[in-house]
């Protein structure tokens, strides 16, 4: 009944719950989920593990022709190893942090990202998806919440995994990360013009994804 696959983007800064909110409004769809974070993460790992200067275009170059990646909803593989874990670490988020101001990395995975929307119908979760990657996805949103309420969940979540920090730091380092995630040169967390913004403070995330059930349920329509 639809023409091609659907395209939903969800853009939005660090912690405001994109993650969860797209895999469980993936579900609900029956279609896949793409966690492209993940994607930067994982070439940011592969690199760090080769200790590239992400400067050089040339070992850029080089570090991207050695990579296969494999993204499978919320497993990713580098080269055949299940690095899903691995890139979560503080280390390896502040390198994807550097990772992603490059434009060859920019280039080569969005080239993987449209080659796999050209294939099959998904909820795809980034900073760029519905600006640059996809500007004629069929719905778009753009997930804000206030720094504060996003800090309490990145922190909630580091408690529930046993990692012990001040809740005063990760607030800190979430501001430093929407401060560079906004002034990337290119790929720069925007919201695009026609995409919804859903404020998310003081709502579940199947609050959340109720929402925006209705609003890609109008969109796709039946009519
Ligand atoms: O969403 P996340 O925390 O897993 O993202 C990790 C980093 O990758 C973050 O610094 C922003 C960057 N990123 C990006 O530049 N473009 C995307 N589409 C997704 C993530």
């Amino acid at each position: 009944e639809l023409s091609g696959p659907l395209v939903v983007t969800i853009d939005g800064p660090a912690g405001a719950g994109k993650s969860t909110v797209a895999k469980k409004l993936a579900e609900r769809l029956g279609i896949r989920y793409l966690d492209t974070g993940a994607m930067y993460r994982a070439v940011a790992l592969a690199g760090h593990r080769q200790g590239v200067n992400w400067h050089d275009n040339e070992q850029v170059r080089r570090l991207l022709q050695s990579l296969e990646l494999h993204v499978e909803q919320d497993r990713i593989f580098l080269n055949g190893e299940d690095v899903s874990d691995l890139i979560r670490s503080p280390e390896i988020t502040r390198e994807t942090a550097r990772a992603a101001d490059v434009p060859l990395v920019r280039e080569f995975l969005i080239a993987q990202q449209r080659a796999i929307a050209a294939r099959e119908s998904l909820v795809t979760e980034g900073r760029d998806q519905g600006t640059l990657v996809f500007p004629d996805a069929r719905v778009k949103f753009f997930l804000v919440a206030s720094p504060e309420e996003r800090a309490r969940r990145r922190w909630r979540d580091f408690k529930e995994k046993g990692i012990d920090i001040a809740y005063e730091k990760v607030l800190e380092e979430l501001l430093q990360r929407d401060e560079q995630d906004s002034r990337r040169p290119f790929g720069a967390l925007k919201k695009a013009p026609d995409a919804i913004e859903i404020q998310t403070d003081g709502l579940s995330v199947d609050q959340v994804v109720d929402v925006l059930l209705k609003h890609v349920r109008s969109h796709v329509g039946t009519n």
